[in-house]
């Protein structure tokens, strides 16, 4: 150990760090604690700011000032391989989080402590803001550490700015930059493609440095997520271990940065991707990163996404707390292949159904190019003539006399080259002059850097709802990613991708303005889009255009680590060999909804539908609003089995799946719950059966909690009851 010089050298120091406790206390530690956790944020005597601690919070908070010295792994010699935001081209040999060229074309930046203050609102939401300046430069940069006090959850970002004589070119700008003591690291991710969304992989980290990204532009997260989980020293179980749940809340290209530094601690980096993105900044402007929002929980993955969860429906989603509407889709009833009189008929069936709205999908409009298939029309946002000769607006009125609601698909920020919008405004379109036009399902992207496209985005929903006040949904749907990223508007081309999503944003906040409540679901083909940026603008998000149920139980398993169940929006389509009961009991999981032919069914299975939709809407509450608790994972057994239970615990529903279909798979033993009163009386009953079958449960089931979480209860899954829901109420 001590045969290395630099080893040698660097005990030494240690030895005279230990002895120099005055220079210690005068060392500022800058806490940053939520109800459980903490960050706690170190000033050396030189004024470099660092981060040396992250986890449970302590109950003395002058205590953190220690912790730096418990750790006696050694030096890497620059001294800020835990800074809070590391700079690039000074005495930094590791993965920064900015990287900048100078006004005058030098490429160092340092960044020292200034000052620090705290903002509250409320109770519950305090901000520290930290400034750093460069003591070289005219350059700073404020570092925002904003906490959710009660949901453990801390929102960060910077603000950079710079009064330089000239731009200053920005290379990375990372909103995050955390420094995480621990022996091993387990990192949870995800990859996947349309139809396969949320594939998880969970691996030790090695020494080295791990990147997660996107590259594609809009849809960003198709091939890959900005959400990720962290276990520290071993893979934290759902209710055990240390873990840190993490997502980039932007909707283009993010990049994520795990580097298991010399010392064998974990350098977290996250942010938007800096690829072929490189920014000019002006003296005077402020370039403000997204947020990445994380929660770290000692008590494991459930913990943290129950966090997460409380968190989005308190502050992010909108209408988080509020209720949601149950729709028929016409998307894979009729494809591109309708009529007034086609409609008018679905119309009726979404009354028969039972559900609160009827959504019109793709195919409503164009005339020059009509849109009877995805390879025209696109852009051209008038009602088609043939199709709808007396308009939306006659639509919305048909869906009034049959006492639902109306709701309707858009893709606005895309083109067809077959379209009148692509040959009027072709420098709208993302392209490259000089190279051949390469679609992604047979589109293009509109350039949402340009102002210009965004009066027109905004336009196309502005119109839709002037003339149709009564509009109660939509469906914002995106289906390309930006192939040749070029911008005729831009002059700088390294703009675009981040110009791109900000863009987006600027439409989304005009709409959110003048229409602030109007339901709208965030669809990419599937889950090429979500993040918790666009959240604030959307009500619920498209997970998978993959609804066959039982692939859909692993999707929708690993998307609620994340994201809550009621900005989930399922719908039971006839994706797969289940039975209509399957389907339903795993679309009821989330936000219901139904794109099927309601006509076909036969009767039993339209009573058990209608049936189902009554009993949906009696249950939703607890689904929407409850703590989701995650029994039985369907990566590891016969059948899958996840639980939602109410505040005040006294309303849960069980949803059970078999997953398997191996000779007498089923549950064997029974499930423990969790989440409920150990000390209160529970009734168990088996609810939505299908019309005729009697549930194999004893009707009158009574447990205590205590029975209910320690012993647990089997739902009796096999072939033959592949799919139980189960309510459980308090008997007082
Ligand atoms: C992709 C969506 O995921 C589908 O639900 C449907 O809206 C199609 N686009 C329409 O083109």
């Amino acid at each position: 150990m001590l045969s290395s010089p630099y080893r040698l050298g660097s005990h030494l120091l240690w030895l005279l760090l230990v002895c120099s406790l005055p220079a210690l206390a005068q060392q500022k530690t800058i806490p940053v604690e939520t109800a459980h956790n903490a960050l706690a944020l170190q000033v050396n005597a030189d004024g470099y700011l660092s981060m040396t601690y992250l986890g449970a919070k302590l109950q003395n908070s002058s205590e953190y000032a220690h912790v730096a010295r418990m750790y006696r792994r050694g030096d890497d010699y620059s001294g800020i391989i835990n800074s809070v935001y590391t700079p690039s081209g000074s005495r930094n040999l590791v993965e920064p989080a900015i990287t900048v060229t100078h006004a005058d074309g030098n490429t160092s930046l340092d960044l020292k402590y200034v000052s620090h203050s705290e903002q509250k609102e409320g109770s519950n939401i305090a901000t520290t803001s930290i400034l750093l300046k460069d003591p070289a430069y005219p350059f700073e940069v404020t570092l925002y550490y904003k906490r959710y006090i009660a949901e453990d959850v801390v929102e960060q970002w910077t603000a950079i700015r710079h009064q330089e004589k000239g731009n200053v070119l920005l290379q990375k700008f990372a909103s995050a930059n955390l420094y995480i003591p621990g022996n091993d690291f387990y990192l949870k991710q995800y990859h996947g493609d349309w139809a396969q969304e949320m594939q998880p992989e969970e691996a030790k980290l090695t020494h080295g440095i791990k990147v997660l990204d996107s590259k594609l532009g809009t849809r960003a997260h198709l091939y890959q997520p900005p959400s990720f989980m962290v276990s520290i020293d071993k893979p934290a179980s759902e209710d055990e271990g240390k873990v840190l749940v993490g997502s980039v809340a932007w909707s283009g290209n993010f990049r994520v940065d795990l580097e298991v530094d010399p010392l064998n601690n974990l350098r977290l980096i996250a942010g938007m991707n800096n690829h072929a993105s490189e920014y000019s900044l002006k003296a005077g402007e402020i370039f403000t990163t997204p947020t990445f929002l994380y929660t770290y929980s000692d008590r494991g993955k459930g913990e943290a996404s129950r966090r997460l969860h409380r968190w989005a429906r308190n502050y992010r989603i909108l209408d988080g707390k509020g209720e949601r509407l149950t729709l028929l889709n016409n998307w894979e009833a009729t494809f591109f292949n309708f009529n007034e009189q086609k409609l008018a008929a679905l119309l009726k069936d979404t009354k028969k159904l039972g559900v609160d709205l009827f959504l019109l999908d793709d195919g409503w409009f164009a005339n020059k190019y009509p849109r009877n298939a995805d390879n025209a029309g696109l852009g051209d946002w008038q009602e088609n003539r043939q199709k709808l000769p007396s308009g939306i607006g006659y639509l919305v009125k048909e869906a009034q006399q049959n006492d639902v609601q109306f709701g309707i698909w858009v893709e606005p920020e895309m083109v067809n080259p077959k379209s009148a919008l692509y040959e009027t405004h072709p420098d709208w379109v993302i392209k490259q002059p000089k190279r051949p036009e390469h679609l992604y399902r047979n589109q293009l992207v509109l350039d949402l850097s340009n102002p210009k496209v965004q009066d027109f985005v905004f336009g196309v929903l502005d119109t839709l709802f002037t003339k149709n006040p009564k509009l109660a949904y939509i469906k914002w749907d995106c289906n390309a990613v930006i192939y040749n990223a070029y911008s005729a508007h831009l002059g700088k081309q390294s703009h675009l991708y981040i110009d791109y999503v900000r863009g987006l944003y600027n439409v989304l906040k005009r709409i959110r303005a003048k229409y602030p409540t109007v339901p709208m679901m965030l669809c990419s083909g599937g889950g090429g889009r979500v993040d918790y940026a666009a959240l604030q603008y959307f009500t619920e998000f498209w997970p998978s255009d993959n609804t066959d149920p039982l692939e859909r139980i692993f999707i929708q398993w690993e998307y609620s680590y994340f994201f809550p169940a009621i900005a989930t929006s399922n719908h039971v389509t006839d994706w797969g060999r289940q039975p209509l009961k399957y389907r339903t009991d795993v679309a009821m999981m989330g936000k219901l909804g139904f794109d099927i032919v309601v006509s076909e069914l036969k009767e039993k299975d339209l009573e058990f539908a209608q049936q189902a939709v009554a009993t949906y809407k009696q249950h939703s509450d607890v689904i929407w609003h409850g703590d989701q608790y995650r029994l039985q994972s369907p990566w590891e057994g016969d059948f899958a089995s996840v639980l939602y239970v109410d505040d005040k615990k006294q309303n849960a529903i069980l949803f059970s799946y078999l997953v398997s279909n191996r000779y007498r798979s089923g549950s064997t033993a029974p499930v423990r719950l969790k989440g409920l009163d150990a000390g209160k009386r529970y009734q168990l009953q088996e609810i939505n059966l299908y019309p005729g079958v009697k549930s194999s449960l004893p009707a009158d089931a009574v447990y205590s909690g205590d029975y209910l979480m320690t012993v647990g209860f089997n739902p009796q899954v096999d072939a033959r009851r592949a799919s139980v829901v189960l309510a459980v109420k308090e008997v007082l």
